[in-house]
């Protein structure tokens, strides 16, 4: 927080301070918040969704991956730092993807006035409804997720030593409702990305009708090729494909 002496006051009498903002809580820094965050967490969903399509390359593989995962950065950094650093990086990411996103609605609520409602209520309402519901189902869907596959509790097998079976345990095909929960969890990853993307590209590229079109078709491209990358594994093994 920073104080300045307001400069129109008199120079006589007391001194007024007034209260500025840091350039962090201003709208544009909050916007550069949601923008950092919400990079990383892409970088984060594309790099484990290439992980997950190891599981094509059979179980000794993929079981492999998942130990070496524990082992990244060895021996500079003991067994499992890595994952731990990069949990919390994450966790901090998503704590204040939200928090600026939160502050960023209210005071655009508040700045909107009333008498604006009847216009283009439903398109402005419609993305930020989505945005914020999406994001509530994307949180829940990530500790359910957790709770699945990582720390075994919610998992029919839930053996941290053999992933590969803990996933094709889940997506079995008496458990269809599982794949049914997380085919819509990842379409509601998908919308929230193609939304967020698209604000990102906008900003980063030309202000036309142009730049506009490949900013939808760019955020599209890449939401469409993570749906399908995630959507492909559960898919395998309810179909047999992954056994
Ligand atoms: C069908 C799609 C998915 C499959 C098959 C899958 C599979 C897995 C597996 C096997 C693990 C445990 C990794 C390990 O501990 O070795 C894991 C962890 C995790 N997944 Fe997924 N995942 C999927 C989709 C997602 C999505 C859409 C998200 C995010 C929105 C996500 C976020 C996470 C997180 C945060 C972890 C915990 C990572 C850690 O332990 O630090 N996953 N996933």
């Amino acid at each position: 927080m920073h104080w300045t002496t307001d400069r129109s006051a008199p120079s006589v009498g007391p001194v007024v301070i007034t209260k500025t903002r840091s350039p962090i809580r201003s709208n544009v820094g909050l916007k550069a918040v949601m923008a950092v965050t919400g990079i990383l967490l892409v970088l984060f969903l594309v790099v484990h969704m290439l992980g997950n399509l190891k599981i094509f390359t059979g179980e000794t593989s993929f079981d492999h991956y998942a130990h070496w995962l524990r082992d990244i950065g060895t021996p500079l950094l003991p067994h499992t730092w890595y994952l731990w650093i990069q949990r919390s990086v994450l966790t901090v990411a998503v704590v204040a993807h939200i928090v600026a996103a939160t502050v960023l609605a209210r005071r655009a609520r508040a700045a909107r006035p009333v008498k604006y409602a009847h216009r283009k209520k439903v398109r402005g309402s419609y993305a930020a409804r989505t945005m914020r519901w999406g994001g509530v189902i994307i949180l829940l869907f990530v500790i359910y997720h957790i709770l699945d596959l990582t720390t075994g509790h919610l998992n029919p097998q839930g053996d941290a030593s053999n992933p590969y079976g803990n996933v094709v345990a889940d997506f079995a095909p008496e458990r269809w409702y599982v794949t049914l929960f997380y085919t819509l969890a990842i379409v509601t990853v998908g919308f929230h990305l193609r939304h967020g993307a698209y604000s990102a590209f906008r900003s980063l590229g030309q202000q036309t009708p142009r730049g506009e079109r490949r900013a939808r078709a760019g955020a599209l491209v890449l939401a469409v090729a993570l749906c399908a990358g995630y959507l492909v594994v559960p898919f395998a093994v309810l179909t047999g494909l992954v056994s």
